[in-house]
């Protein structure tokens, strides 16, 4: 049985998640946003990953990959950090058409919610899945988000603009000091 971990983006990251985007680029096309066809290059991933390691210094981020098995098959991050009143960030997460449906975004997302409130001290997630998302929303769902409404015309995808329901949880971090 393969294992799933999480771990911090690394920069030796960028080659394999260059292959995996790649590879999804058009059966991902409707799910996440465009990118420069420099961004599916290991050149371009070198450059992504220094940007969201830059975002984690500065307290902004926790970019981190899915690894199954000792390789990385995917990503899932929290972004957009707020601190003061808010202490909360943004969950996303993409895992290659190669490692679906075995549970391991499922179990990524569940770690990621442990470093979120045990490391990052956050109060709050929240995420965005589009309406189609039914794997996306089952994933949000069972571990304990709630949607909470629907955003009209919100995200452009495959060149349309697209619903998303926004999502929200709750942890147990420590109030704002
Ligand atoms: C969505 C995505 C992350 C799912 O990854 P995955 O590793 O296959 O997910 P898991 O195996 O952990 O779980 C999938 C869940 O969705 C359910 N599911 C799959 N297809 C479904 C469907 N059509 N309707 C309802 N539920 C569905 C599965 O049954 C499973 O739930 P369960 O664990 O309760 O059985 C992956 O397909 C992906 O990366 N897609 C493209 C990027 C994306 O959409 N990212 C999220 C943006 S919000």
């Amino acid at each position: 049985m393969s294992t799933t971990s999480i771990r911090l983006i690394e920069p030796s990251d960028g080659p394999a998640l260059a292959e995996l985007l790649s590879r999804d680029k058009q059966a991902y096309a409707r799910w996440l946003p465009a990118r420069p066809a420099e961004f599916y290059t290991p050149a371009g991933q070198a450059s992504a990953i220094e940007s969201l390691l830059a975002a984690h210094d500065e307290g902004l981020a926790w970019p981190g990959v899915v690894v199954s098995d000792g390789t990385a098959i995917g990503q899932v991050g929290i972004s957009s950090i707020l601190r003061g009143p808010f202490q909360k960030g943004f969950l996303g997460y993409w895992v290659s058409s190669l490692h679906q449906g075995h549970g391991h975004t499922s179990h990524a997302v569940g770690l990621a919610l442990r470093i979120a409130e045990d490391e990052l001290n956050l109060h709050r997630l929240e995420a965005h899945t589009q309406l189609e998302n039914l794997a996306s929303q089952s994933i949000l769902r069972k571990h304990g988000f709630r949607s909470w409404g629907i955003a009209h015309d919100h995200f452009y995808a495959d060149g349309a603009w697209r619903d998303e329901v926004f999502w929200e949880r709750t942890l147990a971090g420590r109030p704002a000091s």
